[in-house]
């Protein structure tokens, strides 16, 4: 059964496959993959570092990452922020999420909001607002199935964004 961890320096195998798939998609492209490997231990700390609201950078909040694994492997990550700042509560929201693209459409999306529902409760969290961008489907069949009401639709560089609370008590 997939489970969320808290980033490790275990999975690094998984992990740079996963990031080799979302730069392929046009995404982290500030990180150099030929080095990651030697410096996989500092990129894990930096992760759970930007959960210290002591070290975050100014305009930032605390954000804390998890990772799902399945079988052994890197699938995806979810970082839940709180508390918002009015940035966030403009566009954004408390949690964000993505699925590497060779294990998309096979339920990991619906399942990691879930269990990062359920983390976000133990932060003591009891609605979140969670955001996408309209012709996002996944995104939207995820939010909506995960008991996503719509609060208000935006304009987010061109396009629509949907804005969503989900009570989690
Ligand atoms: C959005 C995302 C997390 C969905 O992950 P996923 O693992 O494919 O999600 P699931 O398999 O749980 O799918 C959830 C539902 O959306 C549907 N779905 C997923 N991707 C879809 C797509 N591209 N087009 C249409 N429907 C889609 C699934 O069929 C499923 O519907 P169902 O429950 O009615 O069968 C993934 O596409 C992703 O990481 N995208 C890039 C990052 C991103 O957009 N993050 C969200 C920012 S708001």
């Amino acid at each position: 059964m997939a489970q969320l961890i808290r980033p490790t320096t275990q999975y690094c195998d998984s992990y740079i496959e996963a990031l080799r798939e979302f730069q392929a998609e046009g995404t982290n492209q500030n990180i150099s993959i030929t080095s990651l490997r030697d410096n996989y231990a500092n990129h894990v700390q930096d992760l759970l570092d930007e959960s210290d609201a002591a070290r975050v950078k100014p305009g930032k909040v605390p954000a804390v990452y998890y990772w799902l694994i399945d079988e052994g492997e890197y699938i995806g990550q979810v970082s839940i922020r709180h508390p918002l700042n009015e940035s966030l509560r403009q566009w954004g929201g408390h949690i964000g999420y993505r699925i590497r693209p060779s294990r998309r459409r096979r339920g990991y999306g619906r399942q990691i909001l879930r269990l990062a529902l359920a983390e976000a409760q133990r932060m003591g969290l009891i609605r979140v607002m969670v955001t996408c961008y309209a012709d996002n489907i996944g995104s939207r069949k995820m939010i909506e199935g995960g008991g996503g009401v719509l609060d208000s639709q935006v304009q987010v560089d061109g396009k629509v964004g949907l804005k969503y609370w989900i009570e989690i008590l």
